[in-house]
């Protein structure tokens, strides 16, 4: 069923996650698949179970941790988001923006989205990067969908440049610097939880999709909604159905992004350092 979120439900959140720190974090991180062992990197971290936050949400997802962890990164001091909230997972997409409004509330100004993705551009490789430089949804809804609450943004609100470019190229600067081969491309948000059939994924190639995930979109276009910067950082974890003769399973997924996790790390690590 639609719901419809007052100003209020999402202040509500924020003011507790404020009461138990005293310094408002600017940047966020949403760790996806391949990064959950970031969170342990996070110096002097207060540590909050989703359950805990007056009108959030709960992970249902078993690989995601369902905590938020605020503390210093390489110097500055972030949010981080250890488990995210997923379509596939029952929500509607007028539920996902709650975590992106709460973390706006609490005075994020810049947010990195990472996840795991598939690939359907057949150059890419399994545990390289993609730097997301705009997406694809052609699923009708919209996260924003219904009364618009003017504290947060508009109700109409151009995405043409929605991947901030200069952290794209911060980003890019930062790949050379921990020697790690970068692509940039286009995201192709899939609702899920199954993956795609290799029609689909033709499909999506056809329609000028790079890589396929099942995540992220929704916060895009919410944190784009209250003008924050936006890095999207996709880990390919896989090639796209139909592409190899073999089947996707969650097992190589993970598997992968534990492989490469290492790395990744170091990249947003140097990412977050040069902001
Ligand atoms: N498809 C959709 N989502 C995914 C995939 C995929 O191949 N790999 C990781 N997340």
């Amino acid at each position: 069923m639609k719901q419809n979120y007052d100003y209020e439900h999402f202040k509500a959140s924020a003011d507790y996650i404020l009461n138990k720190i005293d310094y408002k974090p600017k940047v966020a991180i949403i760790l996806g698949t391949a990064l959950g062992s970031l969170a342990n990197d996070i110096k002097d971290p207060v540590v909050i179970d989703y359950k805990d936050i007056p009108n959030f949400l709960v992970s249902t997802v078993e690989s995601h941790a369902g905590k938020l962890i605020l503390g210093e990164l390489n110097g500055k001091k972030i949010v981080c988001m250890s488990g995210r909230f997923h379509y596939y997972e029952g929500y509607d997409f007028e539920q996902l923006v709650i975590p992106i409004r709460v973390l706006h509330l609490l005075g994020v100004n810049t947010i990195i989205l990472t996840n795991a993705s598939g690939a359907v551009n057949t150059s890419y490789k399994p545990g390289e990067i993609m730097i997301i430089k705009d997406h694809i949804k052609l699923m009708g809804a919209s996260p924003l969908r219904g009364p618009n609450i003017e504290e947060f943004g508009p109700r109409f609100f151009d995405v043409s440049d929605m991947y901030t470019k200069e952290l794209r190229e911060l980003a890019k600067k930062c790949a050379e610097k921990v020697g790690m081969k970068l692509n940039e491309g286009v995201y192709f948000f899939w609702p899920g939880p199954q993956f795609e059939t290799p029609s689909e994924i033709k499909a999506i190639r056809s329609l000028g999709g790079d890589a396929v995930g099942m995540s992220t979109v929704t916060e895009a276009l919410t944190a784009a909604h209250c003008g924050m910067k936006v890095l999207g950082l996709s880990f390919i974890s896989n090639m796209a159905a139909g592409i190899l003769k073999q089947p996707i399973t969650s097992e190589e997924v993970d598997e992968t992004a534990k492989q490469f996790s290492k790395k990744f790390k170091q990249l947003v690590g140097e990412i977050i350092k040069k902001m």
